[in-house]
């Protein structure tokens, strides 16, 4: 029997313009799973969390994970996992990537490192699905490779990690209203009208111009959204006035933090960063509505073995 201990980290999706193809990760935050695997055939899945996960392991996003990479291999295992820390879900700060993502890591870890990146976020891909009824890779990507990753394609994938920043700081709030990605989705419209195109387009294209060249006041005013977050707002209260608080207080960019309900604020100094995150508290309090929030630097890390036998 070979064991690991891995983690991957809590990541952002869309980064503002860059809905379903560019996403971030954040520093200390993130799931810790240990996994093993032994002959035979199946998967066990225990939670030693005190975050409440489905018992049944056809529900686990690992589950799909797992089978996905031994599937890619042509292999049978009994595959024994322990949850050991676990972002709260619905945190809009990547919670099923990031089991997904160290599910796939981890068995790549005890495979003997087979698979590409590609094919790791390919596998982390389909507990995503399992989530949220979708295969999109921008939590999935930055979960596995780390830093800020563009999907250039996703057939087949083609991914790029993208210079991060030294000095990049987030200000996240989850405020305990829900969301679910899949609602999130199905109210955006299937079309996109051809001058909100190329105001997408140029911004994406600005903000990876401005992420190479370390222009931050480029990249803040690239990401802008003008395609997903016009029609989610709403499900944000006060979601207009909380961003002209914080880009009047020093914010580079604010903005939906993947489907919601969570909002970012990016900053160049964590001092800054913190007055954002607490600007983003009051605007909740004073609704009446209880949240939890994070402020911490964009990381460069991805997926990573802590721990192995
Ligand atoms: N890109 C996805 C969306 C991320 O915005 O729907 C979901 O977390």
């Amino acid at each position: 029997m070979k064991k690991v201990k891995v983690f991957a980290p809590a990541s952002i999706a869309n980064m503002g313009c860059g809905f379903d193809i560019i996403g971030f990760t954040l520093d200390e935050v993130g799931d810790v799973l240990e996994m093993s695997v032994e002959d035979g055939d199946g998967i066990e899945i225990t939670n030693d969390t005190p975050v409440p996960l489905p018992i049944d392991v056809e529900k686990n996003v690992i589950t799909p994970v797992v089978r996905k990479f031994l599937d890619i291999m042509d292999r049978k295992a009994l595959v024994k996992v322990h949850i050991l820390q676990k972002i709260y879900p619905g945190s809009g700060i990547g919670s099923s990537s990031a089991s997904s993502a160290a599910a796939a890591y981890g068995m790549n870890a005890l495979f003997g490192y087979p698979l590409s990146d590609e094919e790791l976020v390919e596998c982390a891909m389909d507990g995503e699905n399992l989530a949220s009824g979708g295969y999109h890779a921008d939590n999935a990507a930055p979960a596995v490779m780390g830093g800020i990753v563009l999907i250039r394609g996703y057939e087949p994938l083609d991914l790029i990690k993208l210079p991060v920043p030294g000095n990049f700081y987030c200000a996240v709030i989850h405020p305990k209203i829900v969301v679910s990605t899949k609602q999130a989705r199905e109210i955006l419209p299937k079309e996109v009208p051809l001058h909100d195109a190329i105001r997408q387009w140029g911004n994406v294209g600005g903000l990876v111009a401005g992420l190479y060249s370390g222009d931050i006041s480029l990249v803040g005013r690239a990401m802008k959204d003008v395609v997903a977050e016009p029609y989610r707002k709403q499900f944000i209260p006060g979601f207009d006035e909380l961003r002209e608080k914080l880009l009047g207080a020093g914010a580079l960019a604010m903005n939906i933090a993947g489907s919601g309900p969570s909002v970012f604020a990016l900053a160049d100094r964590f001092g800054v960063a913190s007055r954002l995150g607490k600007i983003m508290k009051d605007h909740f309090s004073s609704r009446g509505i209880d949240f939890e929030s994070f402020v911490v630097k964009v990381s460069n890390n991805g997926a990573k073995v802590l721990e192995e036998d």
